[in-house]
């Protein structure tokens, strides 16, 4: 159980969650890490900590470099139990550690743990002397609780945004180039698609805050810490991109179920019809793909269309999970379509169209909406509704 060093005197000591398999409601094939950081200044300092059940394990790493009860402030950036998890046992054995927080931090660490801790609360602008070094606080409310905020080291130029700029991903790499840059920034997306999507407003406030700040290296609380000029660049380019809505204009995704294959039917003359004009498509049925997997696809396309067969008069129940999903993750700026079978009746898709809608969505295209199984026909009718549809890439 070691460290690792990001700076002289500032070292990783989380927790690697090997068997994480779902964090509410999104799937972590890869688990995860809660990453703590300990800064060895004259006030040993530990930055954040790790979920309750992985508790030994920051003490284990903690202890190679001092003994935990030499810590004198521990800062809980955001206060989700992930994080927060291990503080109860981190206060028993530093009884007389200040919990540095923001003004929300205080209010729900008291709510959780109800215990009388000594507190300093912070705001924006606030800064703290730890020895040598400063930690100077930015608040950065809904990003994505409203407890959240960075802290930041000037002296080592090191930032620590907590889940922002994080993944969900366990490895024995600590540092993003070591993991592998195309994993790193895929995973860093399927992050932003779950966890960040809803919250690009309050995500771009936050940017404009780190914008003067000088940073060498963005240590955030879960996964791997960018520490190289051009990734750092790369990842606060991508946070930017994806809090403004921004998609590719050539990329689609068709997210459907079927329940005798005539849906599925029409999602696969879409495909063709979008293929033929030029846009390239992700195909996701439902029922092999995991709904946290398939808003990642949501986060890079322009055009999403989303199909279901009529039954009990709605559509399917997982094409109801998705939707519920995608309306609290609250992607703007796509263009979309429903589509849909039906013996009688017919308000499956009809349903589908009025939560995209309800997104504020483009829709340009009618639904389309076919009796029992589409004929040939039908089916070239189709892909000549999403070549058309193609053609609003670029509005
Ligand atoms: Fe990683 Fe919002 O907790």
């Amino acid at each position: 159980m070691q460290p690792i060093q990001l700076k002289p005197e500032i070292y990783w000591v989380g927790g690697i969650d090997w068997d994480l398999r779902n964090f509410h409601g999104y799937l972590t094939p890869k688990g995860s890490t809660y990453n703590a950081y300990l800064i060895m200044d004259e006030q040993t300092t530990l930055i954040d900590l790790v979920k309750h059940y992985l508790v030994d394990e920051l003490l284990a790493r903690i202890s190679v470099l001092t003994d935990p009860r030499n810590i004198k402030n521990i800062v809980v950036n955001h206060v989700e139990m992930d994080h927060s998890g291990a503080l109860p046992k981190l206060m028993e054995i530093a009884p007389e550690a200040t919990i540095i927080t923001s003004p929300h931090g205080e209010k729900a660490l008291r709510r959780h743990y109800k215990k009388d801790w000594k507190f300093k609360v912070v705001k924006t602008g606030d800064t703290i002397k730890i020895g040598k070094r400063t930690l100077q606080f930015v608040l950065t409310p809904m990003v994505h609780w409203p407890d959240s905020m960075a802290t930041y080291c000037p002296e080592e130029r090191v930032l620590f945004p907590n889940d922002a700029f994080g993944q969900h991903i366990a490895s024995p790499a600590r540092f993003a180039e070591e993991l592998g840059l195309d994993i790193a920034f895929a995973e860093a997306a399927r992050y932003y698609a779950n966890i960040v999507l809803p919250l690009g407003e309050q995500v771009l406030k936050v940017l404009t805050a780190l914008k003067p700040l000088a940073i060498d290296i963005i240590a955030p609380s879960h996964g791997v810490i960018w520490r190289n000029p051009a990734e750092i660049k790369l990842i606060i380019a991508a946070y930017e991109k994806w809090a403004k809505h921004e998609t590719e204009p050539n990329r689609a995704v068709i997210v459907y179920d079927t329940m005798w294959g005539a849906t599925e039917q029409i999602a696969y003359a879409l495909r063709e019809g979008l293929e033929d004009a030029g846009i390239e498509v992700s195909m996701c049925s439902l029922q092999t793909n995991h709904i946290s997997s398939i808003v990642t696809e949501v986060l890079f396309s322009r055009f999403v269309l989303v199909g279901s067969p009529t039954i009990n008069n709605s559509f399917l129940p997982t094409v109801g999970a998705f939707l519920t999903y995608l309306k609290g993750l609250r992607p703007k700026h796509r263009i979309g379509l429903a589509f849909g079978s039906y013996g009688w009746g017919g308000q499956g898709a009809k349903d589908v169209e009025t939560i995209l809608q309800e997104l504020g969505w483009n829709l340009p295209e009618k639904l389309i909406n076919i009796n029992y199984v589409p004929d040939p026909a039908e089916l070239a009718q189709v892909r000549e509704t999403a070549i058309r549809l193609a053609t609003h890439a670029r509005q």
